[in-house]
């Protein structure tokens, strides 16, 4: 009998989920290194690596590995692009938790890169991680085609650029000022955090040389885990502490920012982010085993405290 993807256990995805961590942090700690000696500018590569290599969950770098993996494509073969979709998010964090923008003390259990620098450092070392995360993609040893990596580049900055994440950010921003429908609340969440996550996805795909309907798969995927990520985030952020999740909490409601809980109330948010998360598992079943890692981030997804 083959076997399915419920054939995978918990710790052997704990496992795996610690070890794709582990490597991402080495691949950034090897490509962001401080040049020769004590030269002033130094001090931006230092707040680049606080920003990238100070905690995280490593979510969008896993979700890369689990997609490559339905293809029987390994780690090793993935890891710099995981790594530089990673470096992308750490830019995204260091920019979104500027005074001008959340105004947050405190991230992945650390002040923040301009609490411990200063905000000029802070919006610097932002630009430093989002070019370099290009610059590694663009690089021969993330992937030995060309057009591969060409698909990887146009991917990342779509997903990261004005009509995805960048875009979602802006109306998160005019969230505070203004009362959203459901429907704008869902787009919004969508850009801001969906678009990268469901590009974590596909970048598995596209470096496994997926086809049309793979590809379709792991959209659908990506696009559920994208939104039942942020409305957990939401959650989180309304029920937990600032010490459990290494950010501050309560911070949505004192901006006045209306979130999906509002709209729908806690427990049928929950049920949604559940519903999200089935979808996503149901989209990738026909990989069978190979979608074990896949189909258990998704609860990860679901259930994490942080
Ligand atoms: C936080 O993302 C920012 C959002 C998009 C909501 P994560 O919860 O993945 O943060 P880290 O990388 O684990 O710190
Ligand atoms: C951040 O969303 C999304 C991006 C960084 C693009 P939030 O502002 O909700 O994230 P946290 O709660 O600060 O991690
Ligand atoms: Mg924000
Ligand atoms: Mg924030
Ligand atoms: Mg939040």
């Amino acid at each position: 009998m083959t076997k399915a993807f419920s054939d995978y256990q918990a710790t052997d995805f704990q496992n795996d989920l610690a070890q794709t961590a582990k490597s991402v942090e080495s691949t950034l700690a090897s490509l962001l290194t401080i040049a020769h000696g004590n030269e002033r500018e130094n001090q931006v590569i230092e707040a680049m690596r606080q920003g990238a290599l100070a905690g995280g969950k490593r979510l969008r770098p896993a979700l890369t590995v689990g997609a490559a993996r339905l293809f029987g494509v390994e780690l090793d073969n993935v890891l710099i692009t995981a790594s530089a979709i990673e470096m992308l998010h750490s830019y995204s964090l260091v920019h979104d938790d500027l005074p001008a923008m959340d105004d947050s003390p405190l991230r992945r259990g650390k002040p923040t890169v301009h609490v411990l620098y200063d905000e000029a450092t802070a919006v610097l070392a932002g630009d430093g991680l989002l070019t370099k995360a290009f610059e590694v993609l663009s690089a021969e040893a993330t992937h030995p085609d060309p057009l591969v990596r060409c698909q990887l580049v146009t991917g990342l900055a779509k997903a990261a650029g004005e009509r995805g994440m960048i875009g979602g950010q802006m109306l998160d921003m005019i969230a505070e000022e203004t009362d959203l429908s459901e429907v704008e609340i869902v787009r919004l969440q969508q850009k801001k955090t969906g678009a990268l996550i469901a590009f974590s996805c596909e970048a598995g795909g596209i470096c496994a040389g997926a086809g049309e309907r793979e590809m379709a798969s792991l959209k659908i995927y990506g696009a559920n885990i994208g939104l039942a990520f942020q409305i957990v985030d939401d959650l989180l952020d309304l029920e937990s502490t600032a010490e459990t999740l290494g950010k501050p909490a309560g911070r949505d409601k004192e901006a006045g920012k209306l979130t999906l809980i509002d709209i729908y109330g806690l427990d049928a948010a929950r049920a949604k982010a559940q519903m999200l998360v089935k979808e996503a598992q149901d989209a990738i079943t026909w990989a069978g085993e190979k979608a074990g890692f896949l189909h258990r981030l998704a609860e990860f997804v679901l259930h994490r405290s942080y």
